[in-house]
């Protein structure tokens, strides 16, 4: 087979092999394709798509280019959750112990950020000692003892997407729907859990920009699931401001103990509520309203927030002191009106120059910094009041930056974070 031959197929429009992909994948892992025909081709994909068998062979083939974990060991039926990627996602932090503690499995293999700020992994790595580097064997056990685990993927897990995934972000070709769809879905797939609920970001602050695409994109998602006969759920959620109050590593870690506490904000619970509804009612096989009533006693009579002190401990964390040590600076309004708009982009951009986020893989992160928004979309403000408060160490702050990231308006808007459930 010839590289060059596959890159002008796809540059055409047409459509690849099987033989074809498995060649490219395959020959790209173990070097014998160099990274600029492997980008040469993942541009002319961005460009020209894919279709849907094609999508599921560059699916299979990354999913059998690595490890995939055997789940059997575990008891009844696991579930697992994603995210295409969102500033202040701390989602999995709080919905994994209401999950836990209403008991359902949750068997998640997580990965580090690249860009705005960090993974559910770096999240976790601020809490002193916390352990994200499981065995095989630490992971199963642990999800057997207390229903839930949280570990970081081993290098084992889909060494064709990690490969390729840093490539793409390299190269500004991460942005293709049928690249996003296999990525996801052969790290799923590889992990192994039966029911898996895709939170698709869509705005200003995600990948996927309107709910056009994120449909079609859920579609891919959900369908290749069906071929290996996995549930898939697809949950459209709004990315067109930050969601939750605290962007940032440690920030994120206190804001989702405070969720756990009861005191978790309004677009957070909504999203973390409509997930956990999702698993638990097809796990159990009740209305969604039943299954949101038992999440919200779990955070009611705390046993939710005690399975995530369970969970922290049995993974050696401490989170008996997360204070952060960086300076504070508080931002004040210069306006006076409703918030239509707060700028996602631009948020986690200033979030990542930080130093919340890394730009490459070898980058370290500053897991201290971030920003607390202290006013949200639909929140009235008045010119003095305290709009938000900017964690840093070592960096100048341009507090103008951060104030025109706010769009005011004389009336109130109505925001919706939950955009649509899209299944089989
Ligand atoms: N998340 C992933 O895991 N892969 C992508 O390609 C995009 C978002």
């Amino acid at each position: 087979m010839n590289i060059k031959e596959i890159i002008d197929k796809k540059r055409l429009g047409c459509e690849l092999s099987n033989d074809e992909i498995k060649y490219v994948v395959e020959s790209y892992v173990d070097g014998s394709i160099p990274d600029y025909q492997m980008t040469a081709l993942l541009m002319a994909i961005c460009t020209r798509g894919m279709n849907f068998n094609e999508t599921l062979t560059l699916t299979d083939t990354m999913l059998n280019s690595g490890e995939i974990l055997d789940l059997s060991s575990i008891e009844g039926v696991v579930a697992d959750k994603h995210s295409t990627g969102g500033i202040g996602d701390k989602v999995t932090l709080i919905l994994a112990p209401i999950l836990a503690s209403c008991g359902v499995k949750v068997a998640k293999m997580s990965g580090r950020g690249l860009g705005f700020t960090g993974g559910t992994i770096d999240k976790l790595e601020s809490i002193p000692n916390f352990n994200v580097n499981l065995t095989d064997t630490e992971f199963i056990n642990e999800v057997n003892d207390i229903g839930m685990a949280i570990s970081s993927a081993t290098e084992n897990i889909d060494i064709a997407d990690k490969k390729i995934y840093a490539l793409r972000d390299a190269t500004s070709t991460v942005e293709s729907i049928p690249l996003i769809a296999s990525s996801i879905m052969s790290k799923k797939l590889a992990s192994n859990a039966d029911i898996i609920v895709i939170d698709v970001k869509v705005g200003s602050g995600a990948l996927i920009k309107n709910k056009k695409d994120a449909k079609v994109l859920s579609r891919y998602l959900i369908d290749i699931g069906a071929h290996y006969n996995k549930k898939v759920f697809c949950l459209l959620t709004n990315m067109n401001q930050p969601l939750g109050h605290n962007i940032g590593n440690r920030l994120e870690v206190l804001e989702a103990i405070d969720a756990l506490n009861g005191k978790g904000a309004k677009d957070l619970m909504e999203v973390v509520y409509s997930i956990a509804s999702i698993i638990i009612s097809a796990i159990k096989g009740i209305t969604l309203d039943d299954a949101c009533e038992e999440c919200i006693n779990s955070i009611k009579d705390k046993s939710a927030y005690n399975k995530f002190i369970e969970f922290v401990k049995y993974q050696h964390g401490d989170v008996t002191n997360l204070d952060t040590n960086s300076k504070v600076l508080t931002v004040f309004s210069n306006s006076t009106g409703y918030i239509t708009d707060i700028d996602a982009e631009h948020i986690g951009m200033l979030a990542l120059e930080l130093g919340a986020g890394r730009i490459s893989k070898e980058d370290s992160i500053d897991y201290d910094v971030g920003i607390i928004l202290d006013k949200k979309v639909g929140d009235y403000v008045k010119e003095g009041d305290i709009l938000g408060r900017i964690y840093y160490n070592n960096k100048e702050i341009d507090i103008n930056r951060f104030r025109n990231c706010y769009t005011y308006s004389l009336e109130k808007i109505k925001v919706d974070t939950i955009l649509g459930l899209i299944k089989v």
